[in-house]
């Protein structure tokens, strides 16, 4: 069962939690799941969302969230290099290190990609590696290692299950950090 703002947590009220759900996409697949996500985390009680393209994010949208999720299509079995470039903007741009200004806020990851057994849980995997590498807490939710679609051949597009799934991803981050802020609030 999840909690949210005006539920109690350890005897302790639950604060509002920010969400952020960065992603890119060039042809709408990957902004269909990031939404779902979307969906999924405002679902829980408490919650604000803010969804954003990798590009348009901005320092302050970093580190007021709570948690960060993180989309991208699949591009030669790896993270686009919009998002990697985004990451490795979290130190050009934003300065996260020698400080770890990242560190303890939650952390998932989603990915869209053409062809089955192509990609998608190396992408997710690297993007949960780059969290990893900045202190955050990483989550899965929706599958293993994050929320998953394939796009092309026999069913083109997002499917309801891989809706259900990017849904389901955004209601876990939403409760996991949601738990995490009222533990830490003590
Ligand atoms: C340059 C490029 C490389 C790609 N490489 C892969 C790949 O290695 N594996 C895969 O499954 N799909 C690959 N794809 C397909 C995309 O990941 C897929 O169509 C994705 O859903 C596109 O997301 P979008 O609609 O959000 O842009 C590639 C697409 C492009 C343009």
């Amino acid at each position: 069962m999840g909690i949210g703002s005006g539920d109690t947590f350890a005897g302790e009220p639950v604060p509002l939690v920010k969400i952020l759900v960065t992603y890119h996409s060039l042809s709408g697949n990957t902004e269909r799941m990031a939404e779902a996500v979307a969906a999924g985390a405002r679902s829980v009680p408490g919650t604000e969302v803010l969804l954003k393209r990798v590009g348009q994010v901005v320092a302050e949208d970093l580190f007021s969230a709570d948690a960060v999720v993180v989309g991208s299509p699949v591009y030669w079995s790896n993270m686009s290099g919009e998002v990697k470039t985004f990451f490795d903007n979290w130190q050009f741009k934003f300065g996260v290190f020698p400080e770890f200004k990242m560190k303890n806020k939650i952390g998932a990851a989603f990915a869209t990609g053409g062809q089955v057994s192509s990609g998608k849980e190396v992408t997710m995997l690297t993007i949960l590696a780059a969290m990893l590498g900045n202190q955050m807490i990483v989550v899965s939710g929706g599958g293993a290692f994050g929320a998953s679609a394939t796009t092309e051949g026999d069913s083109p597009g997002i499917d309801n299950q891989e809706l259900a799934d990017a849904k389901a991803l955004g209601r876990r981050v939403a409760d996991v950090a949601a738990r995490f802020k009222a533990g830490s609030a003590k």
